[in-house]
């Protein structure tokens, strides 16, 4: 089973940072995960809320804010003692990162409650213009969103995110032609993710911080996790 940093390594470093991505990285994880917005300039932003209230010393709508307004602050919220400023990065400037390592990235397009324009596309150019497009998953609660990445590229690896219980999730990903499921953990079971499996989907449940529930989604069969502590994920691979 692999282990993906949620936000980089969330439970310990300012999420959706380069220092909570390093982090990741340094621990091990085989690949990190992040949330895309757009700002009103058109540059991707690599921040979870359609605000920046919750993580960051400023306010506003990402999409009313230019980014050279959003570089100028300070991500380090709740662990700001401890880290010192920690900026919000672009996309071009975590995937510049990741490009050197072996590390995957998932970018979920954080498209849900905004559409913004042209995002599948933009974002689809700059894994092709950094030549990662071998070590990306696009995910995102908004299927239509994938819908669209996959006119435009059928071959980049899909997943769809979802939160809910949904009636056999295996069809579904099936006919909607993505390659994983990346489900809130508490909605699986052996079920899903054997049908899943054997239909060739990967199963990547979220948020999953509990080792014992690391253990039980291994024990289920999962490709990976997606956790807040990929250091403890990594630990508990190794010890067994
Ligand atoms: O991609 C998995 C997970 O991050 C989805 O939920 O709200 O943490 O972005 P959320
Ligand atoms: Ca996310």
């Amino acid at each position: 089973m692999e282990i993906f940093g949620h936000r980089g390594a969330a439970g310990t470093f300012p999420e959706n940072t380069m220092i909570s991505f390093q982090e990741a990285a340094r621990v091990g994880a085989n690949g990190i995960e992040l949330d895309v917005h757009m700002s009103k300039d058109d540059e991707l932003i690599v921040i979870h809320d359609e605000t920046v209230d919750r993580t960051s010393n400023a306010k506003g709508f990402v999409r009313d804010l230019t980014y050279d307004q959003i570089r100028k602050m300070d991500a380090s919220y709740k662990f700001k003692k401890k880290y010192g400023v920690c900026p919000i990065p672009t996309l071009n400037e975590v995937l510049e990162w990741a490009a050197e390592l072996p590390l995957k990235v998932n970018i979920e397009l954080k498209n849900n409650v905004f559409e913004y324009p042209y995002l599948e596309m933009k974002v689809i150019d700059l894994i092709y213009k950094l030549n990662m497009k071998e070590n990306v998953i696009l995910s995102s609660f908004n299927h239509n969103s994938i819908m669209r990445v996959l006119s435009l590229d059928s071959t980049i690896e899909t997943a769809i995110l979802y939160s809910w219980q949904m009636f056999e999730p295996w069809n579904y990903a099936k006919h909607l032609s993505v390659k994983g499921l990346h489900p809130n953990y508490r909605t699986l079971n052996d079920i899903v993710v054997q049908a899943a499996r054997s239909e060739q989907l990967a199963v990547r449940p979220y948020t999953v911080n509990d080792a014992e529930v690391m253990k039980k989604m291994r024990d289920l069969g999962c490709d990976a996790v997606i956790t807040d502590y990929p250091e403890r994920g990594v630990k508990l691979l190794k010890s067994h």
